[in-house]
């Protein structure tokens, strides 16, 4: 099948990142997976074997000097990019815990947040024409549950990192809404992916013992809720941040 749309996910060798490109491309949506992870490769050969329309790039978004570069090899393979999920974060623990506020490096302020924060807002910046072009395009930014709330298990840096991001998306929502474009937010809990697995099993166990759903969630229930927002159903959507933490949070 040939499809009219095109989705960049990033952070797409892995978790949340790797199911929200599976259930894209199954409802046909054309899509390029990148991570800085080879093993991205692997994704989009497994999505292409099933049929899909699938490319993998191989980049770190860390490296913000060459993101210009990333984008303009992205853009090359497509049209324009049509629903971007920025979804690639790190969240750095020291032996499988946070590091505590007066102990976090300035380097590792600034890591957490190029990767988290600085790199979305330049690959927004860069595939926003398109979709201004198109008159349509879909933004969906993964935040989380440390973004909106105190949350113990979560680093400053990375909470601090993903609050900004709702900020930012808020801003883009605002702005270009006239130009049939949506940006939101997923504010995922406690995941069960191989980020959450740096933390230390007690840890999870803790975390799992304050959701009322008594577990950690899956990687399908978010990869669900980004599809939603990517589609056309979800056009009167805007600005907003999908919490989904098992009702850990209830707003
Ligand atoms: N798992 C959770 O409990 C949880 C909770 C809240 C928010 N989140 C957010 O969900 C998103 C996905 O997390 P996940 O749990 O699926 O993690 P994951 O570690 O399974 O996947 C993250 C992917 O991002 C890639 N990545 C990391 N840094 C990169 C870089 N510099 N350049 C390119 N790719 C890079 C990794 O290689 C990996 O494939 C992240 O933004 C994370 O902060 C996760």
């Amino acid at each position: 099948m040939t499809s009219t749309r095109t989705a960049l996910v990033t952070g797409a060798a892995s978790g949340i990142g790797r199911e929200s490109a599976r259930l894209l491309a199954e409802a046909g949506i054309r899509v390029i997976l990148l991570d800085r992870s080879e093993q991205v490769r692997e994704a989009a050969a497994e999505l292409a074997a099933a049929g899909a329309q699938a490319e993998a790039v191989v980049a770190d978004l860390s490296d913000l000097a060459a993101l210009d570069r990333v984008g303009d090899q992205v853009l090359a393979l497509c049209d324009g990019v049509d629903i971007l999920v920025n979804n690639a974060g790190v969240h750095p623990k020291v032996d499988g815990r946070i590091a505590q506020f007066e102990a976090i490096a300035l380097a590792d302020w600034e890591f957490v947040f190029r990767v988290n924060t600085t790199a979305p807002f330049l690959l927004c910046q860069k595939m926003l024409p398109a979709m201004k072009r198109k008159g349509w395009g879909r933004i969906v930014n993964i935040a989380s549950r440390a973004g909106r709330t105190y949350s113990p298990r979560a680093g400053t840096h990375y909470s601090a990192s993903k609050a900004a991001v709702i900020g930012m998306t808020r801003k883009i929502a605002g702005d270009y809404a006239p130009f049939g474009i949506t940006a939101n937010c997923i504010a995922p809990g406690q995941i069960e992916t191989p980020l959450a697995r740096t933390s230390a099993p007690e840890v999870l166990a803790e975390a799992a013992k304050k959701i009322p759903a008594g577990r950690l969630g899956t990687v399908g229930e978010i990869a669900s809720a980004v599809l939603y927002l990517a589609s056309d159903g979800a056009s009167f959507v805007n600005g907003t941040v999908v919490d989904i933490n098992g009702g850990e949070t209830m707003a």
